[in-house]
């Protein structure tokens, strides 16, 4: 049997709290029967507007990043301490746009998995090549890296609160989406690195999310495909009228 579907929604550095409002309370509306895992990821600012609004329905709670340190004289930072105090369930780490605009690397990215997932956090796990890495033929050793130094030190149990989104950065708001099938090809090799550095067991049952440019007419044959198990969805998650179909596809 395939692993359950997960949809969450990444909504950047969008929307006021009020906006955010509008959206949460719609996608809690029309998601209520929805069959698959939800997540709603807003900007910081508008967690706590967002927490009582999905609280207790299918949807999750998810931030956009947090520091690698717990607390401390970080100006500017956000800890897992304060996003637990708002309810926060799930942290997206190592997106491209922390890893390419904001110069984040695999051992930073990997501070801040353990770290979230030592108190207690799902931890979605961005990886994903650059144009010029998937023309020069790398695109599979560029994402091998990303597990690999992203997953360091992660044990087996932990691993379960894991879920990898493949993101080809050159598909990331672009419009451009990878074929299903090259989609699928990656997601197969990084269930096989899974393998490698864990079990068949873990490989079988690892969610790997596809990212980039998904909308309601893409949504459903990309999630037809073997290996890809939900999506990682930005530009389309900032209106209802658009993450609902995909949230709700085929
Ligand atoms: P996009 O963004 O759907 O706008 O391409 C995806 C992401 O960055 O997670």
């Amino acid at each position: 049997m395939k692993r359950s579907y997960y949809i969450a929604g990444n909504w950047k550095m969008h929307k006021t709290r009020a906006e955010a409002a509008e959206l949460a309370k719609a996608l809690v509306d029309r998601l209520k029967d929805g069959k698959h895992k939800y997540l709603a990821a807003p900007s910081f600012t508008s967690l706590e507007t967002v927490a009582p609004i999905v609280k207790g329905t299918n949807i999750r709670l998810g931030a956009q990043n947090c520091a690698a340190e717990e607390q401390g004289a970080h100006t500017g930072e956000v800890s897992v301490l304060q996003l637990k105090d708002l309810g926060v369930q799930t942290v997206i780490l190592g997106h491209s746009e922390r890893r390419h605009l904001y110069k984040e690397d695999d051992e930073l990215i990997n501070k801040k998995v353990r770290l979230a997932l030592s108190r207690g956090f799902e931890v979605i796990l961005c990886i994903g090549e650059l144009l010029e890495e998937r023309e020069a033929g790398r695109a599979e050793a560029v994402c091998q890296g990303q597990v690999r130094g992203g997953l360091d030190g992660v044990s087996a149990g932990d691993l379960g609160r894991v879920v990898i989104a493949y993101e080809p950065v050159w598909a990331i708001g672009t419009g451009k989406t990878a074929t299903p099938q090259d989609a699928d090809a990656v997601h197969a090799f990084v269930r096989k690195v899974v393998g490698g550095l864990y079990s068949p067991a873990a490989a079988e049952q690892i969610i790997i999310q596809y990212g980039g440019s998904v909308k309601p007419e893409n949504a459903a044959e990309l999630m037809a495909q073997e290996n890809i198990d939900g999506a990682l969805v930005g530009g389309a998650a900032l209106k209802a009228d658009t993450f609902v179909p995909i949230a709700q596809f085929g």
